[in-house]
């Protein structure tokens, strides 16, 4: 019904407005006055944790995106090698795990056939599981040694927004804890994105107030065949979120790319007018991977691409080469994921609604794959 939907025409309006509220509950009473942090839930005892010589993170979906965008802050907070592998691939390849493996299994609904069956085999080979879960007593996190529940509220629209922004920040959090029980890089560095991280949920509020060009856009391009996305570092996993979203409800051919792929191979794709949505990392830090990506853009733009550049503010030099310029807030390297997603949504349910496209029930799809 309408109420149930607070207003908003589709769940997935209501669910992609709800995530600054989603992300600020996520955090809340997990992270102390003085900066550290208290998962008291992850009831694997810190020695037990310290001992962990290898993490892996099993998803489906955009869970899998959200455990991408994890490893890069679990290899750099924690000094773990990590991997990330689609729940529906792992146990068939006979994967190494034993009692010093920590396996992360990342479910919105906490039902998933494929995930459910990774966790249980790393169980059987004597592996740790610890679940990232937004419901409450669902099997995974029954069936895991610990859960760090995400604070979502329920998620309605098969289409997950608000889920994917809260494992994001459960994801975080168990790096920083990780971190911060191990006493790797404990210091500065985590402090201040312990910072960070608490101020990120404005930074979403701010992205949301800014997106009636971006649904502009969307109507504009809702003839369009394929729309390609190109990001590079935690950038990459947004564009094959990006892409999933567009393939989800708009039923459009939509990929995702790394930038630095683009030269072997996708760049052939590149024709007169074709619309390359691009997620350009933060021209601080990191400004190697920001220049080398802001020459993607070029290059594809000299061959015909309609470039749509989201970068964040205060970066001039996307200004020449973008025909549609999306302006997200400045955040840590690590922490872009939570703004840069935000557009794209927008985007994809914009696309969807353009094309006459059921948004809350895409066709074919069922919200929790319950079968392997
Ligand atoms: C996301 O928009 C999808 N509908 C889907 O990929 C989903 O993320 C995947 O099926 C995993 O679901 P889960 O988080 O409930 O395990």
């Amino acid at each position: 019904s309408a109420a149930e939907k607070g207003g908003y025409d589709y769940f997935m309006l209501k669910e992609i407005a709800e995530q600054p509220k989603a992300v600020a509950d996520t955090l809340l009473g997990r992270i102390d006055g003085s900066g550290s942090l208290t998962l008291d839930e992850v009831r694997i005892p810190p020695g037990v944790l310290r001992e962990i010589d290898k993490i892996v993170v099993v998803a489906c979906g955009t869970a899998f995106h959200a455990g991408m965008i994890a490893k890069y802050a679990i290899e750099h907070f924690t000094r773990i090698p990590c991997e990330v592998e689609l729940a529906s691939e792992f146990r068939y390849r006979d994967p190494i795990l034993d009692a010093q493996t920590l396996v992360i299994a990342i479910s919105q609904s906490g039902e998933t056939m494929d995930t459910l069956m990774a966790l249980r085999h790393a169980r059987e080979q004597g592996s740790r599981v610890l679940a990232i879960c937004n419901t409450n007593g669902s099997t995974i996190p029954r069936e895991s040694d610990a859960v760090l529940y995400t604070h979502a509220g329920p998620e309605v629209a098969v289409a997950s927004t608000k889920a994917f922004l809260t494992q994001l920040v459960a994801c975080y959090l168990v790096a920083l804890y990780l971190g911060q029980v191990r006493g790797t890089k404990w210091g500065d560095e985590i402090e201040a994105v312990v910072r960070d991280l608490s101020s990120i949920a404005g930074a979403v509020e701010q992205v949301l107030g800014t997106m009636e060009p971006v649904r502009e856009l969307a109507r504009s391009l809702a003839a369009k065949n394929t729309v390609l996305f190109l990001g590079r570092h935690v950038g990459y996993p947004v564009a094959l979120e990006g892409a999933l979203k567009l393939k989800e409800l708009a039923y459009m051919h939509a990929e995702g790319f790394a930038a630095g792929e683009l030269k072997h191979g996708p760049i052939a794709l590149i024709e007169e007018d074709l619309p390359v949505v691009v997620v350009v990392p933060s021209p601080r830090g990191r400004s190697v991977l920001h220049d080398k990506v802001v020459s993607n853009i070029q290059e594809i733009r000299a061959r015909g691409a309609r470039t749509i550049v989201i970068a964040e503010e205060g970066d001039e030099a996307v200004v020449p080469y973008a025909d549609h310029l999306i302006r997200i807030p400045v955040t840590p390297t690590l922490l872009q994921p939570m703004v840069a997603t935000v557009p794209l949504q927008v985007f994809a349910c914009e696309l969807a609604t353009a094309r006459g496209n059921e948004v809350d029930q895409p066709r074919n799809l069922a919200k929790s794959v319950t079968v392997e």
